[in-house]
């Protein structure tokens, strides 16, 4: 296929032609001491960049440092069973990441000898890894000459040349990455690293340029025009939409129920409080449990409360609810739910209207309860990671003192 010219993106290109001597002169003075800068092994330097996607450094020192600790290698990373990786990652967020790990961990040990690849077209063949990433972790950890252009580097570069193309666009970035790839110097791993750390700690986003102290402010055009605050160029991101959601704890037995999320879509897969979508009203969610035949014996109305993600905001309402126990209860409650492939056929689909979510194990139409895991608090805080959108709920997991009836 012919290639889309991209050069007319970018101006000034020349400018890059100097800037490698001193950013990597200041680099080699300012850069912050990080654990896998220390021990730049592959393993290491692809954990800490799969982890690095969307968190900042500072919040991500503490989990890199317990993640490697707990699974040191790319083996026991495959090995590793779904909750105790969960946990792990609890906190992080975006939580596919960690899944999208383990899944690269388990194809290098079935098609790599258990060796991360050096390439970088190899290492973006594995899932998680993009073209970012494959530059990252092919140039720091095996020195091949690939650039690695993030949001940091994309800011220093546009303002570098002062252009003010959207950095939001894929076509932006791949001009980025041609201009770069152009002029790597032999160590590009930390030429790499120093356009990033320069991103983090000098030329900040939002007008904040810390000019003075950069080591490429005679070059730098943006500087020149009095453009900083204005570069990078971003198409501003779509509006959040809205979801009501009314978050069950059901409680029985000093357990509470927990639900596997659907397989796709929101923190997928990972397990949550039974909700239903919605902000129900005493009566309203009474029925709608009971025509899942679950019986609440006592409801207790929780805060509402608020998560925002990126693309959407969780407004909740909560009950706790204590369940009387029932005849048929433990056939379908009290078990782990079965693998998440499992998929509810026709004959034991709930109707919509009552589905807690899209069940990811199979619904008992006898009894029409969803599969529940039941967790005591302390479970919950030691095994199964919940993650933070439900932490306002937290608090509740015990018999609610304050709660209103
Ligand atoms: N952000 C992403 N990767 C990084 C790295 N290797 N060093 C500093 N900041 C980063």
């Amino acid at each position: 296929m012919a290639k889309k010219p991209q050069e007319n993106i970018l101006k000034n290109i020349e400018t890059l032609d100097a800037i490698a001597a001193p950013l990597l002169r200041w680099f080699h003075s300012e850069k912050r001491a990080l654990p896998w800068r220390e021990e730049p092994t592959p393993y290491r330097v692809w954990v800490s960049e799969i982890m690095l996607q969307q968190t900042r450094v500072e919040a991500v020192k503490p989990y890199f440092e317990r993640f490697v600790a707990a699974l040191p290698d790319v083996r026991a990373l495959a090995r590793a069973d779904e909750d105790t990786l969960m946990k792990l990652w609890e906190g992080l967020g975006y939580y596919s990441r960690a899944r999208h790990l383990q899944s690269a961990a388990r194809l290098i040990c079935s098609d790599h000898g258990g060796k991360i690849p050096a390439r970088f077209d190899d290492l973006l063949t594995l899932p998680g890894i993009g073209r970012y990433t494959a530059g990252a972790v092919a140039s720091i950890a095996f020195g091949e000459r690939r650039p690695a252009v993030d949001g940091n580097v994309l800011r220093v570069i546009m303002r570098l040349l002062a252009c003010p193309a959207d950095i939001l666009k894929e076509s932006t970035k791949r001009a980025v990455e041609e201009a770069l790839i152009a002029r790597l110097p032999e160590n590009a791993g930390d030429f790499n690293q120093a356009l990033m750390e320069l991103g983090a700690l000098v030329c900040l986003p939002r007008g904040a340029a810390r000019c003075p102290s950069c080591p490429l402010e005679r070059l730098c055009l943006a500087k020149e025009a009095n453009l900083q605050a204005e570069l990078p160029q971003k198409t501003p991101p779509k509006r959040r939409r809205t979801e009501k959601l009314t978050i069950f704890l059901l409680s029985k037995n000093g357990k509470i129920a927990l639900e596997k999320r659907p397989t796709h879509g929101l923190l997928a897969g990972l397990w949550g409080f039974p909700s239903m979508e919605g902000h129900l009203k005493k009566n309203e969610a009474a029925k709608a449990l009971q025509a899942l035949g679950l019986i609440p014996a006592k409801l207790h109305a929780l805060p509402a409360a608020q998560h925002i993600f990126s693309h959407i905001t969780w407004q909740m309402v909560g009950w706790h609810v204590e369940l009387a126990e029932t005849s048929s209860d433990e056939p379908s409650a009290a078990t782990k739910s079965s693998p998440a492939s499992t998929k509810a056929t026709e004959a034991n689909t709930p109707p919509a209207s009552l589905r807690l979510h899209e069940a990811t194990a199979p619904y008992d139409a006898q009894t029409k309860t969803p599969p529940f895991l039941w967790a005591t608090a302390q479970e919950i805080a030691d095994i199964y990671s919940v993650p933070a959108a439900y932490r306002s709920y937290f608090p509740y997991l015990q018999a609610p003192d304050g709660a209103s009836s």
